[in-house]
């Protein structure tokens, strides 16, 4: 049943054109094709094989000709000649009943589609991969007053429109949206004059929520314009808001498909957090247009090829209209969350798969997140302007190509003459590195000593040295900078590196702005580390140095029951003091590791991790920190207030975050006074949700809850806000029962992903909850996931990652886990999604 990346070959035939029509209709939507096919003279394979499923075939033409094609669960056969040919076909689908939200679906009333990776096969009979590339016309008939296809529009009439697309497509990028939307337009000029209409499309209830996503996709054209010299290339560009979307947002050549919570905006109702994430995705999704749509894969193991690509490229967007220093520190947060706790469990693989059953089950941290590493450990070790080279080399020569991680490399190779062979190790090897650093000093010179080491992963047993790119600055012991930032390049397992001619010991920062995707281990005390937090000049290694402290820290107060010590707390009280840091920084320097990433660190140490001991330590050293630093809350408070109307701009995002963190200090010492005063003033949601989010913390919000619920009963996004929320703040004890309880409540519908992930994601990423000594945390979550599959496996396939970490806790624990997924296991029709990640995790 799975595929293999080492079985790939080149389909038989070519596709010239395509042209479709949709007769629109909820139960019986009838797709008419006409695919213009002739012999690949690539390849000698003749075989004739249509992906298709759950299509009602009607009739189908070679030639004019009418044929009885064989068909299965999967697709179609038939006897084709050997030279060019028509092949026609007309099926049914039923757009309402598809609750899996892949293929043609219908969400509040909109037709929409999601084809990536392979939904389009659910549209009509076609060989749904991407190394097959064709010209689409699209004609759509129906009585929706707004009818959307990929390209540009050619025509339309009373009840029909039709689209055509110039450039040469795989299927997965094919988009159609249907339904009573209004546009938030606007144009943009390209840099060679190009005059593009750029539309936000939604419900008409939401057309005062597009602004600012408007914004910032006029920024991501000026910005790849600007930064990679790439242009748009259509007369028009067109997003859509949908509620019912299993991910973030799709990118759909000229016709951009988002999850209305990744698009839509409003003060009122969206947080900072919310509009930098919003700018994020459409830029990403916008940038995909050449990474991804114009060079795209040639099959499904190449996906970080485009998505490793993209995240890296939207990465560096952000980092240059923000802070980088911030932009960082968050994607390094991001990337141990969840990357580092994949690559460390069951679910480990390499950023490029060998193999897979469901290709869903791989857009993962690991291929995201990682592969976006990967681009910038390349770009590291070439320099700026070798990257800015090979990234040219790359658009010229594989533009209107689907290719593979082998040409990006010879990409590379070609430009700067660099043997890649070891690096590519990133890519096809598992598991994060453990980096082990020793030093010495000796007559004037420091040394250091670094081993590497992977350790197995399922499938991987032994690992090779790989390259790595360790960044390195000395400083000395009074604080001045002897050697600025320096890359060394470690190869071997083992390798040292001799730093002569100093005049006292200097003190090194290590991997500075994190050089590569490793653990960093060496043995230190915590002078050391409360020296760089004071004294770094590199801001990551400034911030990595106080969370090093904070993670022993809480690994100590988990094992012990004990206390923070006073130089920890000194050390963050005067990081709090210091107005030179920018507040962003400040509120990330404070803010504790998560419960999850200390239970990791425990389990990485031998230790078994107790989650119940790791909340009250976290809930501890909260308290402690209020204490430490009770005379300067109200101030800062204060300071940290942002005069005038709301804006979402990085500096004032950067205040309200450094002031919500002090609020939630203060919550613990004045009885919720300020924050209810807050929750009450409140003029934009960053600040609403976070006067709530320390009361409820604190169990003091039942009033504030209630009276948010109520203000907000009818906008989802919100409530989907206020379910996350009030999972949350749960006590362990009573998270898995307030899951259940939520999922109650009137407005919880198991159909719509974000509510469900508002509910059961809280859940699961409630530590001390879902790994509650009850076992009810495990048994809630497998309850709900055996409901949601037979609806939506992929969702439900996504949300099983929850139980990857099961083998880091004791035996009981582990009991209660394993029962909870082989009760999912053991669901009669289980989907292949969720069968494949359910055995993964049980199997390693
Ligand atoms: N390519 C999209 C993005 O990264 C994600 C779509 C994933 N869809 C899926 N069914 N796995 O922007
Ligand atoms: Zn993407």
């Amino acid at each position: 049943q799975p595929v293999f990346l080492s079985d790939y070959t080149p389909f038989g035939y070519l596709v010239e054109d395509v042209h479709l029509t949709f007769r629109l209709d909820p139960q019986a939507t009838r797709v008419i094709s006409r695919i213009r096919f002739r012999p690949n003279p690539d390849t000698t394979d003749r075989g004739f094989f249509l992906h298709g499923e759950q299509l009602r075939l009607v009739t189908a033409r070679i030639d004019g000709a009418t044929i009885t094609p064989r068909i299965t669960e999967r697709g179609l056969t038939c006897d084709v000649p050997d030279a060019p040919f028509t092949f026609q076909a007309e099926v049914e689908i039923a757009p309402a009943a598809n609750t899996a939200l892949e293929g043609l679906y219908l969400s509040n009333g909109m037709y929409c589609t999601q084809c990536e990776a392979e939904g389009f096969r659910k549209i009509t009979f076609y060989p749904d991969r991407p190394d097959v590339m064709s010209v689409f016309t699209v004609r759509i008939e129906g009585s929706e007053p707004v009818k959307l296809s990929n390209g540009n529009p050619t025509a339309q009439g009373d009840g029909w429109a039709e689209w055509h697309d110039p450039w040469p497509k795989p299927a997965y990028l094919f988009a159609l949206v249907a339904g009573d939307l209004v546009a938030h337009a606007d144009r943009f000029t390209t840099a060679s004059g190009r005059d593009v209409a750029l539309n936000i499309w939604v419900r008409p209830d939401d057309q005062g929520k597009c602004a600012f996503g408007m914004e910032a996709l006029k920024r991501a054209m000026l910005w790849d314009e600007k930064a990679y010299g790439r242009e748009y290339d259509l007369d028009i560009f067109n997003i859509v808001a949908v509620d019912d979307f299993n991910m973030g947002a799709m990118e759909n050549k000229g016709l951009n498909i988002f999850n209305s919570s990744c698009v839509l905006a409003s003060p009122d109702t969206s947080t900072d957090a919310n509009y930098e994430r919003i700018e994020a995705i459409i830029a990403h999704e916008y940038f995909h247009n050449w990474t991804g749509n114009r060079i795209t894969c040639r099959d499904w193991f190449q996906l970080c090829l485009k998505e490793g690509l993209t995240v890296f490229r939207d990465a560096q967007f952000t980092s240059d209209i923000r802070s980088a220093p911030v932009k960082r520190i968050s994607d390094v947060i991001a990337l141990r969350a969840r990357q580092f706790r994949e690559d460390n469990g069951p679910l480990a693989h390499p950023v490029r798969p060998s193999s897979f059953v469901e290709i869903n089950n791989f857009y993962t941290a690991t291929v995201y997140e990682k592969g976006a590493e990967l681009v910038g450990m390349l770009k590291t070790l070439v320099g700026d302007d070798a990257y800015a080279a090979a990234l040219d080399t790359y658009f010229d020569r594989h533009d209107g190509q689907a290719v593979t991680i082998e040409d990006w490399l010879k990409v590379f190779e070609d430009v700067t003459g660099r043997d890649l062979s070891q690096f590519k190790r990133w890519y096809t090897d598992a598991g994060t590195p453990r980096l082990r650093v020793s030093d010495a000093w000796q007559d004037g010179t420091y040394t250091l000593t670094f081993r590497q080491m992977t350790p197995p992963t399922p499938g991987q047993p032994d690992k090779a040295p790989r390259v790595i790119p360790i960044a390195v600055g000395l400083l000395n012991p009074n604080g001045d900078e002897v050697l600025p930032t320096t890359l060394l390049e470690m190869t071997e397992a083992e390798q040292s590196f001799a730093f002569p001619g100093l005049a006292t010991k200097p003190v090194p920062s290590i991997l500075r702005g994190f050089s590569a995707p490793v653990i960093l281990e060496r043995a230190t005390d915590n002078s050391e580390r409360a020296f760089l937090l004071a004294h770094d000049t590199d801001p990551f290694n400034k911030w990595e140095a106080g969370r090093a402290l904070g993670r022993d820290m809480l690994m100590r107060m988990a094992l012990t029951g004990g206390d923070a010590d006073a130089a920890y707390l000194d050390a963050l009280r005067a990081v709090l003091r210091d107005d030179s840091l920018d507040p962003a920084f400040r509120a990330l320097a404070l803010r504790p590791p998560a419960q999850d990433d200390i239970a990791q660190a425990l389990h990485d140490a031998g230790h078994t991790p107790d989650p119940q001991a790791i909340y009250q330590a976290a809930d501890r050293l909260g308290q402690q920190m209020a204490g430490h630093m009770a005379d300067l809350l109200q101030g800062l408070y204060q300071a940290m207030a942002v005069p005038g109307p709301y804006s979402p701009d990085a500096e004032a995002a950067g205040k309200r975050d450094l002031q919500g963190l002090v609020l939630s200090l203060l919550t613990r010492r004045d009885g919720g006074q300020t924050a209810r005063a807050q929750f009450a003033a409140a003029d934009n949601m960053t600040q609403q949700l976070t006067a709530l989010s320390c009361l409820m913390a604190r169990q003091l919000g039942q009033q504030e809850s209630q009276a948010f619920h109520d203000q907000w009963r009818h906008d989802r996004l919100v409530m989907d806000k206020w379910f996350a929320l009030t999972v949350a703040h749960a006590r362990p004890e009573d998270a898995a029962a307030g899951a259940a309880e939520l999922a109650a409540h009137p407005d919880f519908n198991i159909r719509n992903p974000n509510r469900f992930r508002a509910v059961f994601g809280a859940l699961a990423g409630h530590a001390a909850g879902f790994h509650h000594a009850s076992g009810q945390g495990y048994a809630t979550l497998a309850d709900w996931l055996i409901r949601l599959d037979p609806i939506n496996p992929q969702t439900t396939a996504r949300m099983c990652a929850a139980f990857e970490t099961w083998r880091r806790y004791d035996s009981a624990r582990q009991a209660h886990a394993r029962a909870a997924l082989q009760r999912i296991l053991a669901t009669d029709t289980l989907s292949r999604d969720t069968t494949e990640m359910v055995s993964r995790i049980l199997d390693a």
